[in-house]
């Protein structure tokens, strides 16, 4: 049990398909207590019935655009737990219009949108996870990402923009936040069908030219994210912060 005794917040689960009902589901297995949050009253019904499955699993709804939901939802983790070892950041959102086309038509507001949720709320949840995670004297930060944020992956466009400032956000909140015994990390994971992959166009001809392409022959599975997740929050990898590990079959070393 990697993660006996644990607390661990995950934002980000939509439904069973979610990157984040996998690292929920690696991390419950690994004896850590969960605390899932939800977007808003549209996911309330699923993410309730999914934790249902978790016994002693905690939710509470929280749009991680405001300051004021974030810290009600690290409040309701003190009340519960007194501190939290482990925050998981599994959210993002574009416009759909800006997941097409080309990148040089992005609206001004679709580039601030895809930016605040997908990227500034790592910083934020950080700052509002910071007392929990230091009253158990540090934790694990995580995050998702895709390669669409260091090479041009067609229709990924404002998401790509947006992963590269969230792999930066990485490394900045690393350094902050070492000293305190923090470490903060991303996975960059392969294409997985989940509600947010089926906006982006042309996702499905993505998972075939994977599987024909990457070193493995095989697209990922969300349980491997889950998996790297697990190793990120526990102490096997107490050494390292400011990373982002590639969990993607291989893809991101090939040049063509
Ligand atoms: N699926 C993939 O192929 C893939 C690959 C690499 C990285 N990722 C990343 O994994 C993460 C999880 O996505 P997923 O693919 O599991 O899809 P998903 O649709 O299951 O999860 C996205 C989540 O973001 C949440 N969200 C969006 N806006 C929010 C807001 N304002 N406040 C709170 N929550 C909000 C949604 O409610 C949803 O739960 C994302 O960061 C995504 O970019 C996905």
């Amino acid at each position: 049990m990697l993660l006996s005794g644990k607390n661990a917040v995950v934002f980000g689960v939509a439904n069973k398909r979610s990157l984040a009902w996998a690292i929920s589901k690696a991390f419950a297995d690994q004896g850590a207590k969960l605390l899932l949050t939800y977007q808003g009253d549209r996911l309330k019904e699923n993410v309730l019935e999914l934790a249902g499955t978790l016994p002693g699993t905690l939710t509470f709804p929280c749009d991680v655009t405001d300051d004021a939901q974030l810290a009600a939802a690290f409040d309701h983790a003190k009340q519960n737990w007194g501190g939290c070892d482990i925050v998981a950041h599994c959210v993002a959102y574009a416009n759909r219009e800006d997941l097409s086309g080309d990148f040089v038509k992005t609206s001004r507001d679709g580039y601030r949108v895809a930016q605040e949720v997908s990227s500034y709320s790592l910083t934020a949840m950080c700052r509002a996870a910071l007392p929990l995670l230091e009253a158990r004297g540090g934790g694990s930060v995580i995050t998702l990402t895709y390669m669409g944020s260091e090479r041009v992956v067609p229709n990924y466009n404002v998401m790509g923009v947006a992963k590269a400032a969230l792999e930066a956000s990485v490394r900045y909140l690393a350094v902050d936040l070492g000293p305190k015994n923090i470490r903060v990390n991303a996975i960059s994971a392969g294409p997985v069908k989940t509600l947010s992959a089926a906006g982006i166009s042309g996702f499905s001809s993505l998972l075939e030219v994977y599987e024909q392409k990457v070193p493995l022959r095989r697209n990922i599975e969300a349980a491997e994210v889950g998996d790297t997740a697990v190793f990120l929050a526990s102490p096997l990898s107490r050494g390292i912060t400011g990373e982002v590990i590639h969990v993607d079959s291989g893809y991101h070393v090939l040049g063509v």
